[in-house]
Formats: C-alpha cells, sequence, structure tokens
C-alpha cells in the first residue's frame, strides 16, 4: 500500500514505457519488506535539469538513468563514484536533499551476470561496439583484474579513444583494438560481447563475417528479446549464447543496493520477469 511515508525511486529516460526495471524492482522492495515504489518518467530531451530538480525537491530518492542521459547527467551532480568517473557515465542517480550522489552499476552488473554463467575475470574478452554499454563492460573487466581486451569498431576512431581512456586507469590492460572487419582479433577470445544497437529488428546477420566463433566460446549480446540472427549465426557455429538478461537484473540489484544498503536475491528478481520474456 502507497502512503504519503512511501519512499520514491524510478527510471528517467527517453523512451522508458519499454523498461522491465519497474517491473523487478517493485518484486525486490516487496521482498525487502521496504515501503518503496520505483516508477517510470519519461524526461524530454531538452528538459533533463528540470526533471533532476523536480524530483529532488519532490523527495525521490534515487532514479536510474537510461538512454540518451547516462553522459548527460554527469555534470549535474555533486559526487560521483570511481566508478561512474571512470565511465563518464552515470546509471544510478541518489537525491540527498541537495546533494546528488552518481555511480554506474552497468559494468559490475554484467560481470556479475558472467560470473553466474560460470565466467572468471581471467578470461580473454572481446567487445563489438564502442559505445556507452561497452565502455562500462570494458572499465568493469580492467577493474577486476581483467589482463587482455580485444575491441572492434566500425567507427574505429572511437574504439581508440575508449582504449585510450580505459589504459589511463589501466595502463597494463592489454588492449587491442580494430574496425570492425578485422575479426581476426577476436580469434581465442573466451567470451565476445556484441554491444552494438545493432540486432533488435533484424540486420544484424551483416553486422561481420562469424568465421572467429569457436566451439564452446562464449557469444552473446546486450538485447533480451528474441536472439538477432548475429546470435543465431554464433550459435551455429557452436558458440554458447548469452543475452543482456543477467546485466539488466545484476545492475539494477547494484543500484537497489546502492540506495537502500540491502541485497535482493537473483532469484526474486528473475521470478518477477517470468512470463514477461
Ligand atoms: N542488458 C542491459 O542491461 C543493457 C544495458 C545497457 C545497454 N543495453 C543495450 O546495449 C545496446 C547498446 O547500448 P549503448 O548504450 O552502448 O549504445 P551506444 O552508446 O549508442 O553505442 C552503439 C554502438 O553500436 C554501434 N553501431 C550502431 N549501429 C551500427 C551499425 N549499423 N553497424 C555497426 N555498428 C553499429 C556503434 O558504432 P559507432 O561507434 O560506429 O557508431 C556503437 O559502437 C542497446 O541495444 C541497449 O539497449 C543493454
Amino acid at each position: 500500500m502507497i502512503t504519503g511515508a512511501t519512499s520514491v525511486y524510478g527510471i528517467i529516460g527517453n523512451p522508458v514505457s519499454h523498461s522491465l526495471s519497474p517491473v523487478f524492482q517493485n518484486r525486490a522492495y516487496d521482498y525487502l519488506g521496504l515501503d518503496a515504489v520505483y516508477v517510470p518518467f519519461l524526461v524530454q530531451p531538452d528538459g533533463l535539469v528540470g526533471a533532476l530538480e523536480g524530483l529532488s525537491r519532490l523527495g525521490v530518492k534515487g532514479v536510474n538513468v537510461t538512454v540518451p542521459f547516462k553522459e548527460l547527467v554527469v555534470p549535474l551532480l555533486h559526487e560521483l563514484t570511481e566508478m561512474a568517473r571512470q565511465m563518464g557515465a552515470v546509471n544510478t542517480i541518489q537525491f540527498n536533499g541537495d546533494h546528488w550522489v552518481g555511480t554506474n552499476t552497468d559494468g559490475d552488473g554484467f560481470w556479475n551476470a558472467m560470473m553466474d554463467l560460470g565466467v572468471s575475470s581471467e578470461a580473454t574478452c572481446g567487445i563489438v561496439g564502442s559505445g556507452g554499454s561497452a565502455r562500462a563492460i570494458a572499465m568493469g573487466y580492467a577493474s577486476r583484474g581483467g589482463k587482455k581486451l580485444r575491441m572492434l569498431n566500425r567507427t574505429l576512431e572511437k574504439a581508440h579513444r575508449l582504449k585510450r581512456d580505459i589504459q589511463l586507469w589501466y595502463p597494463l590492460l592489454d588492449c587491442e583494438v580494430a574496425s570492425i572487419g578485422d575479426v581476426g582479433v577476436l580469434q581465442g577470445c573466451d567470451l565476445v560481447v556484441n554491444t552494438t544497437s545493432v540486432g533488435l529488428g533484424g540486420g544484424s546477420q551483416g553486422l561481420m563475417d562469424m568465421g572467429w566463433v569457436n566451439h564452446g566460446q562464449m557469444v552473446g549480446e546486450l538485447t533480451y528479446g528474441a536472439p538477432s540472427e548475429w546470435l543465431e549465426a554464433a550459435k551455429a557455429r557452436g558458440g554458447v549464447p548469452f543475452n543482456g538478461r543477467g546485466m539488466l537484473l545484476h545492475q539494477g540489484i547494484l543500484s537497489i543496493e546502492f540506495w537502500t544498503g540491502k541485497r535482493v536475491p537473483m532469484g526474486v528478481c528473475e521470478e518477477a520477469l517470468r512470463g514477461i520474456f
């Protein structure tokens, strides 16, 4: 029951109506016995400053941040965790009165999901794409002691920029970048993740030649609907597939912990999404 004492959390983005975070976050608060509710807030592209000010003034305790605001919120916050500073992006804000703190749980969310699948941080990692999620996964990898990273991107300069940024924090990381056609660098990677926004709605088949896939190699993508043509092609070559569901849930679990200090079991969040996807 919502009362005057109920704490409000949410997610800001545009679009935001597709988000599954409200489904498992609200179940998590019930499980944890918290008097709290989680709601989606659609924010217009030119309305970010006003939205944060309004949420804070209305006593909202915290929000997740999704596309297109993860980087735009950074200069508006009063404090960033080290992970948020490394990534230059925030997916979780805590409003402590007039003091707003940002962190980023995407990288740890991804790697916690990989640990569930038995992948260790010793694994050699290949990342296709160099956008925001690639940055989170790469920084998360290096922060956990990962040693060997391979990154491919359509826009090669962006991959080089990401490599430079990572090596500022982790100079010993063995990091090689290539354009998306140079798939040979993925050979021998224990794990390859496709972080590009290509895939949903088709079109991913021509993304790259798939000759690099080895039998038993972990190969996955960050979307969590039906598998893309890219993932189907990797499966056909013996790759062990995964999708973005684990990352979605783990980043949310870490956000809840950041806000409340309480940790909800993965099974509770998975159960909330059963039958939805
Ligand atoms: N499961 C989760 O919890 C989770 C979390 C975060 C994101 N995601 C998903 O991950 C995906 C990427 O998100 P993001 O925030 O990283 O996006 P982003 O910052 O916009 O980056 C998009 C990436 O896709 C590449 N790309 C786009 N169109 C392409 C094409 N036609 N051919 C080749 N490469 C192309 C871009 O390459 P260029 O640099 O060349 O443009 C860039 O590397 C989205 O589908 C998002 O929904 C899932």
